[in-house]
């Protein structure tokens, strides 16, 4: 009598483990169904008001503006150099972004925007660039200069002065702007969106237009 019941009790505990398991896995997967379609979403910026006319220094030194990149599309993201590790994984984004794209990526300028033009000297600049993709180019100026094409694109940087860190960070925005011909903006990319997604995204986007 007394096994029977254990064994009975037995069955009973591991059939509600079974379905509990079960649940648990189905929720699981429910989630992380709702967030790939989450991060599947691209951001609908068709006429919204962000970029405008800049003037900056380039990588070697060249005052460069708006109007140099006109018909053609480009990536355009903003950071600093010092940065310890979003902005050289977005960089690196956009490299292979730009390389999984072959020949229609050679329509794509990238751009790297300074926020932090107290350190990033035009010298500096030319450094870091060429660690990520031969067509990059870096942008810096005055902080006025930068000021004003931050202001243009809603970017978004602070100084951050940590006392456990021998030199001060940056606190900043991350996106990833696709701005088309005539310097309108297309989309935002996200820290979160792939470069799969990217990819498929300026595709779309391209064959489009
Ligand atoms: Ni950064």
């Amino acid at each position: 009598m007394f096994w029977n019941r254990l064994k009975r009790t037995a069955v009973l505990s591991l059939f509600a483990l079974v379905i509990g398991a079960g649940i648990g896995y189905w929720q699981i997967q429910k989630n992380n169904a709702r967030i790939i379609h989450q991060t599947s979403q691209p951001i609908e910026m068709a006429g919204v008001d962000i970029g405008g006319p800049y003037e900056l220094i380039n990588q070697d030194g060249a005052v460069t503006t708006h109007e140099d990149f006109l018909g053609q599309y480009k990536l355009i993201y903003f950071g600093f150099t010092y940065c310890p590790a979003i902005c050289p994984t977005e960089l690196q984004k956009i490299t292979k972004v730009l390389n999984e794209l072959g020949p229609l990526g050679d329509n794509i300028q990238p751009l790297f925007i300074s926020v932090d033009p107290e350190r990033d000297t035009a010298e500096l600049m030319r450094e870091y660039v060429s660690l990520f993709h031969p067509r990059l180019v870096g942008l810096t100026g005055s902080r006025e200069q930068i000021d004003n094409v931050m202001k243009a694109y809603r970017v978004y940087a602070r100084r951050v002065d940590d006392p456990d860190l021998s030199d001060y960070t940056m606190d900043h925005s991350s996106f990833i702007y696709l701005m088309g011909p005539d310097d309108n903006l297309l989309t935002m990319y996200r820290i979160k969106d792939s470069v799969d997604f990217v990819v498929a995204d300026i595709r779309s986007r391209l064959a489009a237009s």
